[in-house]
């Protein structure tokens, strides 16, 4: 049966705090991610999803979006943008950007955060939306450990009966994934022009008031990439087909290595590793599980795992310093920002943030004894 078009909202205001410092340079939603921009994944997806337009809730960097996805034609969408000068946080975002929707009070509205990688069957949501004329239905998901989030009861019927603060024992293990079902007039009856949280204020408020919020509960592969460790794996996940995304620019695989970028046949990529164009790995250099920028450097016998190197970065190869042979830089699980340049010796791991432009001297960081 043939389905409505849709629209959706995508909030991409935010400053991506916690993926600093790569969000100094661009907005989490175009970070690289397999190849493309992060929201290029979710957008390939909405399209997918039977969406037609989609209104991105801009802020922070806004001009950058329409530079990457312009009228969205090569989703197939179209796409219009809405600016905050201030940030209004989610529901004042939501309820600005609906200025741009074409439809009608009672028609369904799609949000979705846009750090969020999902594989849930989204029609499906929508159609429960529908079918119990709900003023918002949420998608849920469960978590392992829910006393890290705020948690989201429901009944037997699938209504939303509280939203939940963080606690250490929490009633349910469903969790807020980030993608709702609006009805329009519910949008419309948002504050205009001030911060709002949906979280904090528009959804607890709904339940207050007896509204019928419906929780579409479906444990299908979901992430949030706000963190360093999240957005690698998204990235890898992507590259490895663990989530199918028909915008992946190559085959799935071990390795995704991007248009004039050089990989010396010594060197060694695994574990859904993206290599962006114009990147260099040379000989005994191995990546793993790792996004590494454009026309960034993993020299020789250089080792990479579980990190970011930024735009133009360099993680060095073995060199010799004063006649003496010192070993490759290693990284684990650390973001190297844009132009750094870490010299042979070092050893960085555990979260390291390393800001742009930053040169790391031979052998300046250690975590092992055996320099
Ligand atoms: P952190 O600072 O690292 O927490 O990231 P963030 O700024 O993206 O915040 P968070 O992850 O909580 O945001 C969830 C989603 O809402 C993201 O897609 C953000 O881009 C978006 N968002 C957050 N605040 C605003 C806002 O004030 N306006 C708009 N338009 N979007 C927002």
């Amino acid at each position: 049966m043939p389905r409505e078009p849709l629209e959706a909202i995508m909030l991409v205001g935010g400053k991506g705090t916690r993926l600093r410092p790569l969000t100094l340079s661009a907005p989490k939603p175009l970070l690289p991610t397999a190849g493309l921009p992060f929201l290029a994944h979710q957008l390939a997806r909405a399209a997918e999803c039977g969406i037609t337009h989609v209104v991105l809730a801009t802020s922070y960097r806004a001009e950058m979006f329409t530079d990457a996805f312009g009228d969205g034609a090569q989703f197939g969408l179209s796409i219009d943008y809405e600016y905050e000068s201030h940030p209004l946080g989610t529901g004042g975002g939501i309820r600005n950007a609906a200025a741009r929707l074409h439809g009608g009070p009672d028609d369904p509205i799609v949000v979705l955060n846009g750090d969020i990688l999902t594989g849930h069957d989204l029609p499906a949501q929508v159609d429960l939306h529908r079918k119990t004329e709900a003023a918002v239905t949420l998608h849920l998901v469960p978590v392992e450990d829910p006393s890290r989030y705020g948690c989201v009861p429901t009944d037997g019927t699938g209504r939303v009966t509280a939203f939940l603060e963080k606690m250490p024992n929490p009633v349910t293990n469903q969790i807020n994934a980030g993608c709702y079902v609006f009805r329009r007039s519910v949008i419309d009856s948002i504050p205009a022009g001030q911060v709002v949280s949906v979280e904090r204020e528009t959804f607890p408020g709904l339940i207050e008031a007896d509204a019928v919020v419906m929780g579409y509960a479906e444990a299908a592969y979901w992430l949030d990439v706000g963190t360093p460790e999240a957005f690698v794996q998204g990235s890898c996940d992507l590259v490895l087909g663990t989530l199918a995304s028909t915008a992946l620019p190559g085959p799935v695989g071990e390795s995704l290595v991007l248009g004039a970028a050089r990989v010396a046949p010594g060197a060694r990529l695994a574990g859904g590793t993206t290599i962006g164009d114009r990147a260099v790995v040379e000989a005994g250099a191995v990546v793993e599980g790792s996004v590494v920028f454009e026309g960034a450097t993993i020299g020789a016998g250089a080792v990479v795992r579980n990190s970011i190197v930024g735009y133009g970065a360099t993680v060095a190869g073995t060199t010799t310093v004063g006649g003496a042979t010192v070993r490759a830089a290693t990284t684990d699980g650390v973001v190297i920002g844009d132009g750094a340049y870490v010299c042979a010796g070092n050893e960085l791991a555990r979260g390291l943030r390393l800001w742009p432009g930053t040169r790391l001297e031979p052998t300046s960081v250690r975590f092992s004894t055996d320099a």
